[in-house]
């Protein structure tokens, strides 16, 4: 079974945010006084998401991203992971975290299935790390990286660069790729939510600083994930440079993906607030034939790109935060 949109895009990737809540408030995320939290029975119960993982799986999707907030400070994900993994169909289980707790997780996730761990860290030096998380870490996160790289896991860093940051801050990330096959990845900021006040750093800017100190970034033709980076290599390191350029490469013809937040609303854009609750479905008891035209119908209604370069108003525009959505 292969589920297309109306654009004739392929849909086989399911992002999951199983948490609203985070352990850090990265400025273009979260605010300080974080955001009003979901109560348990807000979100999709254990339960609830591996039904809905069944019946995605029926409709083709067979890859899955846990994301948050932060997925690991949910209690027992590794178990929810696990029990995702061994669904009909589904052959690949990722995650993406901030780190923290991941050294503590390492092998509770590889038991549970996962292949690979995108981790947030946007700079190693601590102080840098506070201003943008507010909180300190930079040093754990660090320690899981190198821990995860020594592991079957695929590791990649995720870091969104902002204006003003400094050269060191990029560099002192890709030295993480000197030795070790860890990925690095920068992203262009995204004008949703916090992202909206702050300015970001475009491929074009990044590259040249980067090519500035370490000489060319050679593109690489391989496919290291499920997703919309495009990576590149430097002479001498192990792991690959890639851009996740969402504002200067759109990428959104290519786009194979849907996502479900943690109140359990199917989101088919990022940008966009369209979508279906399927908690309120699964609540009022729908059949599994109604959720699955459920779905599929809101599928169809997949925008075919998002218009993050305007700034018009549409009422139909994102407002929540990043972090409850899930990336
Ligand atoms: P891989 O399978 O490792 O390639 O994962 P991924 O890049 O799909 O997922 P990850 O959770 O690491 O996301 C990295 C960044 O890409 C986050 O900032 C996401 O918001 C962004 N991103 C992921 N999917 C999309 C998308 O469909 N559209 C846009 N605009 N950004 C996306
Ligand atoms: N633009 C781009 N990426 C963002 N992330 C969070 N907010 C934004 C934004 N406004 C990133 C995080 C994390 C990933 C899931 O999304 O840094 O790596
Ligand atoms: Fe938490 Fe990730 Fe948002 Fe930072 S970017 S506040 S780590 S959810």
């Amino acid at each position: 079974m292969k589920m297309l949109d109306e654009y004739s895009r392929t849909i086989d990737y399911l992002r999951i945010s199983i948490t609203d809540r985070c352990n850090l408030r990265c400025i273009y995320c979260m605010p300080e006084e974080g955001v009003c939290q979901l109560s348990h029975d807000e979100i999709l119960s254990y339960e609830q998401i591996l039904h809905l993982c069944k019946l995605f799986a029926q409709l083709g999707v067979h890859k899955i991203k846990i994301t948050g907030g932060e997925p690991l400070v949910r209690r027992d994900c590794t178990a929810l992971i696990k029990a995702i993994n061994q669904i009909e169909g589904i052959d690949n289980i990722t995650l993406t975290t901030n780190g923290l707790l991941l050294s503590e997780k390492l092998d509770e996730l590889i038991d549970a299935g996962i292949s690979s761990v995108n981790v947030s860290l946007d700079t190693t030096n601590e102080e840098a790390y506070k201003k943008i998380t507010r909180f300190q870490g930079a040093d754990q996160v660090i320690e899981a990286l190198r821990k995860a790289a020594d592991t079957s896991l695929n590791v990649k860093i995720n870091a969104v660069p902002l204006a003003g940051s400094s050269d060191e801050d990029f560099y002192s990330l890709i030295e993480l790729a000197k030795d070790k096959n860890i990925h690095v990845r920068f992203i262009e900021l995204m004008p949703i939510g916090l992202g909206q006040s702050l300015k970001g750093l475009s491929q074009a800017a990044l590259t040249a600083r980067i090519e500035a100190k370490y000489g060319s970034l050679t593109p690489y033709d391989k496919q290291l994930g499920n997703g919309p980076c495009v990576y590149y290599t430097l002479a001498g390191f192990k792991g690959k440079i890639g851009f996740i350029a969402a504002l200067s490469h759109k990428f959104c013809s290519q786009c194979n993906r849907v996502r479900l937040t943690a109140d359990g609303m199917l989101k088919t854009c990022l940008q966009y607030d369209a979508g279906c609750n399927l908690k309120a479905m699964l609540d009022a008891g729908c059949s599994d034939e109604e959720m699955l035209a459920a779905i599929r119908q809101t599928i169809l209604q997949k925008p075919l790109s998002h218009h993050f370069e305007s700034s018009a108003k549409d009422s139909k525009k994102e407002t929540r935060m990043m972090s409850q959505i899930g990336g």
